[in-house]
């Protein structure tokens, strides 16, 4: 399993200063011709550690973060495996073909312009997926992982209670609308785990619904969601487009919810590469959670759940925000915390008339 801990793959919520801004145009690469003199004492033979040790100090010297990583999983990957551990000592020892070192140096140049190694790498894994990854398609986050885990839970609990009724109702088919799809992480990890339900992926960009489109097709036909690209407006017609499936039992939702003033402190990876319209969430954040709440009554079942991602800070913004409009009939269920102890993720229900 991949995993870094680099802020590109973070947002907020453990935010460190950005790395040397400033730098990117001065990248200083020491020759290549360096790594086969160092490698003169195994009599000019290359390995893919000591390519691995090398771009890891060219990382370092040009401000890389997770230079290790970035170095290990660039080369694992041109090698044929996910992570440089799972490498056999055979492989380890095996000198580098001259197309492999060449490849090798491809990526790491990317990596020294700053690009994520997510898309450096053109995948990533997410829950049990490994999806293909674009600019400027938002890279999924590993604590949103645990977003799809809560609507998994949550369909389980419904599940079981209907199976212990005396008569229980045919085995229910869940629909379930995830606003702002991105790659489409989220949406195909739901349909891998609830493979009885129907996912419907929509996202305003149209690159973000290709792309889920595309990381669909690797599955299909498991794992095929709708697609819908459209934008999410207060308007009657927007909730008219998404309830051509009836109204849904689940929202689930990881929107742009970065603070306007808080986007210009993001990291280097995040602003040169991804969407920023993926992260920015108005002044306070709240821009499309909004939306979401406001439309979240027309498109829900009665007692239908919705399941959200925010700031730390938005558990309570949106308690106070559903008390002033209880005409939504919305009810804060839940607040979740995230695997760094954050308040991360909203259980909010609709309420039956
Ligand atoms: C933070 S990204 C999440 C992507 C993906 N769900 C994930 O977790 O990796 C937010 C996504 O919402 C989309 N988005 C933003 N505003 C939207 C709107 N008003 N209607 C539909 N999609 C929107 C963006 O294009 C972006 O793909």
């Amino acid at each position: 399993m991949r995993c870094l801990t680099h802020t590109p793959l973070r947002r907020l919520s453990c935010l460190s200063p950005p790395c040397m801004p400033g730098r990117w145009n001065q990248i200083l690469t020491p020759k290549w011709s360096f790594l086969r003199q160092s490698c003169s004492a195994n009599h000019g033979v290359v390995t893919a550690t000591d390519v691995v040790n090398y771009w890891q100090k060219v990382f370092e010297t040009n401000g890389i973060p997770e230079a290790r990583e970035s170095s290990e999983y660039i080369v694992s990957f041109v090698l044929g495996a996910k992570t440089f551990q799972s490498l056999s000592s055979k492989i380890l020892h095996t000198p580098l073909t001259a197309a492999q070192q060449e490849q090798i140096q491809q990526l790491s140049n990317k990596r020294l312009e700053r690009m994520p190694v997510q898309y450096v790498l053109g995948e990533w894994d997410f829950q049990d997926l490994t999806l293909k990854m674009r600019p400027p398609v938002f890279i999924p986050r590993p604590e949103t992982e645990d977003l799809v885990s809560l609507v998994v839970e949550e369909e389980s609990l419904k599940y079981e209670k209907n199976s212990g009724l005396c008569f229980p109702v045919s085995a229910a088919h869940p629909v379930i609308l995830e606003i702002g799809c991105g790659s489409g992480a989220i949406a195909l990890s739901l349909l891998c785990k609830l493979p009885q339900s129907r996912v419907i992926a929509m996202d305003k960009e149209e690159a973000a619904v290709d792309l889920t489109r595309e990381n669909a097709h690797r599955y299909k036909p498991t794992y095929y969601p709708y697609f819908v690209n459209c934008c999410l407006k207060k308007t009657k017609s927007s909730a008219k487009q998404l309830l051509l499936w009836g109204p849904v039992d689940f929202i689930v939702s990881n929107p742009p919810y970065v603070f306007h003033e808080d986007m210009a402190s993001l990291d280097a990876e995040i602003l040169r590469y991804e969407d920023l319209g993926a992260l920015d969430g108005g002044d306070d954040g709240m821009r499309v959670i909004k939306t979401i709440l406001a439309l979240a009554p027309s498109l829900l079942k009665d007692s239908g759940s919705m399941f959200l991602e925010v700031d730390p800070r938005h558990p309570d913004m949106v308690k106070n925000w559903l008390q002033a409009h209880p005409n939504l009939l919305l009810v804060l269920r839940a607040i979740h915390k995230d695997f760094c102890g954050k308040p991360r993720f909203l259980h909010i229900q609709k309420q039956s008339r």
